[in-house]
């Protein structure tokens, strides 16, 4: 489905029936397809909202420029306008989806009743986080493809004891490389200029689950740990034998720790 937002067509897709409604956002460079093993559990238990955000997946990208943080989290305000979604929804991003929520909190902390951070930080870049980011936007740029993507990323993206060529790694290959140039490069600009997302954290006062896989690589544990030192109304759930795709690899695991949640929000 598809809905005019802010001036770009989002595509999204909206299934199941209940209260609250789970909005579920996809990492870089995927897009909603990343969360089809959830979708058939979440959504006996809630309606499941699952967007691509501007740019990914089957949405339009809008005008050349980083794809910022903000940006994302006012589109996904306005997605929830235009399906008449007024309630607060419980949120649940992974990695960059994360970041997203970070915005999305400071921008629209109203409609927000609970969080799912996976696999994901609230810390920036460093200085040469930024720069391999840059120089992988201007690398997508130069050749006309998401290759220097998948080169940079997908090794990370897994368990190291996930066989090469499984289902999990199909997946993700197969999203990124049906990812255009332009996500790659204004995608990993809009990263890059994210802010610290630290001094936010004491002020999420509506119950949140962080869950992480144990050998994420990307966003590795420690930053989850760091998150929940600071987040007043959290708990943490690390997923064994798992990398940064958690829902991926493990999603029996990772439906069964939201559905959880979800059943506690009551
Ligand atoms: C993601 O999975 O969304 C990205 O790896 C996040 C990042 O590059 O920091």
């Amino acid at each position: 489905m598809l809905l005019s937002v802010n001036g770009v067509r989002l595509a999204y897709s909206d299934s199941g029936t209940g209260s609250p409604t789970l909005l579920l956002v996809h990492g870089f460079p995927l897009n909603r397809s990343m969360w089809d093993p959830q979708l058939g559990a979440l959504r006996q238990h809630a309606r499941v909202v699952a967007p691509d955000l501007r740019g990914f997946g089957a949405s339009e990208a809008g005008p050349p420029g980083p794809l910022t943080m903000d940006q994302h989290a006012d589109d996904l305000a306005g997605l929830l306008d235009a399906l008449g979604l007024h309630e607060p929804v419980v949120y649940c991003g992974l990695s960059m989806g994360g970041y997203v929520g970070f915005a999305f909190w400071r921008r629209h902390r109203a409609r927000v009743r609970a969080l799912v951070l996976a696999d994901t930080r609230a810390t920036p870049d460093t200085p040469e986080g930024r720069q391999v980011r840059l120089e992988m936007a201007k690398a997508a740029e130069r050749l006309g493809s998401p290759q220097p993507a998948i080169h940079g990323m997908l090794p990370r993206m897994f368990s190291p004891s996930l066989r090469a060529g499984s289902v999990p790694e199909h997946l993700v290959l197969g999203m990124m490389r049906g990812s255009s140039p332009r996500a790659v490069a204004d995608g990993q600009r809009g990263l890059a200029d994210r802010p610290d997302g630290v001094p936010l954290l004491e002020t999420i006062d509506v119950p949140v689950l962080v869950v992480v896989g144990e050998h994420d690589a990307i966003t590795p544990p420690a930053e989850s740990r760091l998150m929940l030192e600071r987040l007043p109304n959290a708990r943490l759930v690390v997923l064994d034998q798992v990398g940064h795709m958690a829902n991926l690899e493990d999603p029996a695991a990772f439906n069964a720790a939201v559905l959880e949640f979800l059943a506690q929000l009551g």
